[in-house]
């Protein structure tokens, strides 16, 4: 069972020696906890694959120390595949580093194909940790890092959520605490020309990336041309117990959905947007309904609060022990809520299946 410590000079040195010999270490960041291994080893790396359970056409994001990309030109990435223009909208995207953005370039000599998945570029990104900065000092290279989930499970936001997934597969968890952002990290595509695509929505937004590049952002689903992620399948982050997302509030549902949504569950767990909607909404329960639990992701509507316990909510979740969960509809997301609305909805949209599908669950895990 892996050693949880907490990231004293010791542990991060014991830490570092263990990357160097190619082993996994559970590592912090801002956004969600990685399963860290050396980038550029594909031993290393084929040891992630083999921990998480991880299909080899997904690639790995590799974490570098310093918000510098020429510090990593001619090995990690190659620029000079970019044009002029492509080169300056990278540098302005990296300028924003360190953060909970990643970039995805032309991949440099130094990468081998297991961390790329075979692909010509790279995704990086130097992430805003002192636990994951202090130990990306402490090893030579970037470290790649997906989340420290099996693949297809829920993210971790804290070292028990490492040990409780893969506890039994890596000897040492660095324990930074909870992390602030709590999704993962905004994935965007720069192309030899400088087009940016938004591969996977997260912290920093499509306006953040047009106003610190000028240029505006595509996104795959409303365009068919665009560049994908093979990491970004329907169905991610699922819980174990079925899911189930309405299309309204469970109490706002016709008696025929709302019976539906039920089945024959006698305990049902209840995934609410805020706190106040639930007490607001909280419907007569009958005498002879099941037991209806509730959650909520945020007390009055934060939505960055909401994003930071997600995971957390989605774990607490499937530990009820209900026969069924049911999801009720975030706000639509607004110029108000940082972005973060596009997210947490990208994210519940791929743990739950629409109630339509209630009969056929399905099962594509990948990441
Ligand atoms: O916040 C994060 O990004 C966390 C922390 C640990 O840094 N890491 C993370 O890694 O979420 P992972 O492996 O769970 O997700 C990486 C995503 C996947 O959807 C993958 O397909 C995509 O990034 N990706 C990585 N490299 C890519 C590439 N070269 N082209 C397209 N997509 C890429
Ligand atoms: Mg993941």
């Amino acid at each position: 069972m892996a050693v949880v410590l907490p990231p004293t000079p010791d542990a991060l040195d014991r830490a570092a020696a263990h990357l160097a010999a190619g082993q996994l270490v559970g590592l912090p960041t801002e956004t969600v906890y990685g399963l860290a291994a050396r980038a550029l080893d594909p031993d290393a790396v084929a040891r992630i694959y083999a921990a998480k359970d991880r299909p080899r056409f997904n690639p790995l994001i590799a974490h570098v120390a310093i918000p510098d990309l020429d510090a990593i030109d001619g090995t990690v990435v190659d620029l000079g595949r970019l044009t002029p223009e492509g080169r300056r909208v990278a540098h302005a995207l990296a300028g924003r580093w360190p953060g909970p953005l990643t970039l995805v370039l032309p991949r440099g000599p130094a990468v081998p194909d297991l961390t790329t998945a075979g692909l010509d570029t790279v995704g990086v990104r130097c992430p805003d940790h002192p636990v994951a900065r202090a130990l990306l000092a402490r090893v030579d290279g970037p470290l790649a890092a997906p989340s420290a989930n099996p693949s297809g499970g829920i993210s971790p936001t804290t070292a028990a959520d490492v040990v409780a997934g893969l506890g039994d597969r890596l000897a040492l968890v660095l324990d930074g605490g909870a992390c602030t952002v709590g999704i993962e990290s905004t994935v965007v595509h720069v192309a030899v020309d400088g087009t940016l695509t938004r591969l996977r929505p997260g912290a920093v937004t499509d306006e953040a990336l047009t106003g610190w590049t000028g240029v505006a952002v595509r996104v795959p689903a409303a365009d068919p041309d665009a560049p994908r992620s093979p990491g970004m399948t329907a169905r991610h982050y699922a819980p174990s117990t079925p899911f189930l997302a309405l299309p309204a509030p469970l109490s706002e549902l016709d008696t025929a959905l709302r019976a539906r949504a039920l089945g024959d569950a006698r305990h049902v767990g209840l995934l609410t947007w805020s706190l106040a909607d639930a007490v607001a909404r909280a419907a007569p329960v009958a005498a002879d309904g099941p037991a209806i639990h509730r959650l909520a992701l945020t007390e009055a509507g934060d939505p960055a609060e909401a994003a930071r316990n997600l995971f957390a909510v989605l774990r607490a979740l499937d530990a009820l022990g209900a026969e069924r969960l049911l999801c009720e509809p975030c706000p639509p997301p607004g110029a108000h809520d940082g972005g973060l609305g596009h997210a947490l909805r990208d994210r519940l949209g791929r743990a739950t299946s629409p109630l339509a599908a209630v009969e056929t669950p399905t099962d594509g895990r990948t990441g």
